[in-house]
């Protein structure tokens, strides 16, 4: 497995896999890889001829800098990890390879997708995702880029992004992994307290009831029925949960239709978690 610091040697990579006639799958992460992100390089591996995965906390989607520095990071056992998943070259570069001085940064504009839940609730978090993957994407020049459903909103961002940005890419989205007890894997499950970490899987357990509720329930009775189960909730303090149209992410009022979702954030602590499900 190679391991590239630099853009000009990552993009110098892609160029030659290309040039050969080989498809490049490509898995962006942040690191801290835990399974949910190594199915995402094994199914990569089995639809590419070559995989690069990305390892980079990029700053400026984190609208929280306490979130920031205590992302976990960890670069030689996320190494070890790729090896068996079946990649072969890594992207890891630094800050200031990503973001020289002076740069001129672009801006995106995702609509109505960004005003919404993780968006109303982390102001520029999606423009700092949109800028890091449009680099990335320029930078490894993939066939195909695999992102978890966990992350819902910023797939429909990635999408739009490559839409506009990118034609040509297939965006390939992935079911969300889950622990035996039903939480969503996720980076941060490392920083919970043992005691958090017990209570967690509730998240989950009411995204089931939601979906439960969704055949015979207006939104509204369903939202109202999991804020007050959060509200009686000793550990967990729920910052949103809601009921939208899995494609434009808007609200959803009355009837839950089919393709419907419901999304939730919570605090275990100082340990922000989301997930979400689908309702019918
Ligand atoms: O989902 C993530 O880990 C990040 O948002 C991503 C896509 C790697 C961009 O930094």
């Amino acid at each position: 497995m190679k391991i590239f610091r630099t853009i000009r040697e990552t993009t110098a990579f892609s160029e030659s896999l290309r040039g050969q006639g080989l498809s490049i799958g490509f898995v962006p992460t942040m690191g801290a890889l835990h399974e949910g992100h190594l199915s995402l390089v094994r199914r990569a591996a089995a639809e590419n001829d070559a995989v690069l995965v990305s390892i980079f906390v990029n700053p400026i989607q984190f609208n929280n800098p306490n979130d920031l520095e205590k992302y976990p990071r960890d670069l030689e056992k996320d190494l070890e990890l790729l090896i068996p998943a079946g990649c072969t070259a890594v992207f890891a570069p630094e800050v200031s390879e990503m973001y020289p001085e002076n740069e001129v940064r672009k801006h995106f504009d995702f609509g109505a997708l960004e005003t919404v839940m993780e968006g109303a609730f982390r102001p520029g978090h999606f423009n700092g995702v949109g800028v890091v993957v449009d680099k990335l994407f320029n930078i490894t020049l993939p066939h195909r880029a695999y992102f978890g459903e966990k992350d819902y909103q910023q797939l429909q961002i990635i999408r739009m992004l490559t839409r506009n940005a990118h034609p040509g890419l297939e965006i390939v989205p992935c079911d969300i992994s889950r622990e035996d007890d039903g939480l969503a894997r996720s980076s941060r499950n490392e920083r919970l307290t043992p005691g958090m970490r017990k209570a967690a899987p509730f998240i989950y357990e009411m995204l089931n009831k939601a979906a439960g509720m969704a055949k015979d329930h207006t939104a509204e009775e369903i939202s109202e029925e999991i804020e007050q189960a959060f509200a009686n909730h000793e550990l967990l303090k729920l910052e949103y949960f809601s009921i939208a149209d899995g494609d434009t992410l808007q609200p959803v009022h009355g009837p839950v239709n089919v393709g419907d979702r419901a999304f939730i954030a919570v605090f275990a602590g100082d340990v922000r978690l989301i997930d979400n499900i689908q309702l019918r």
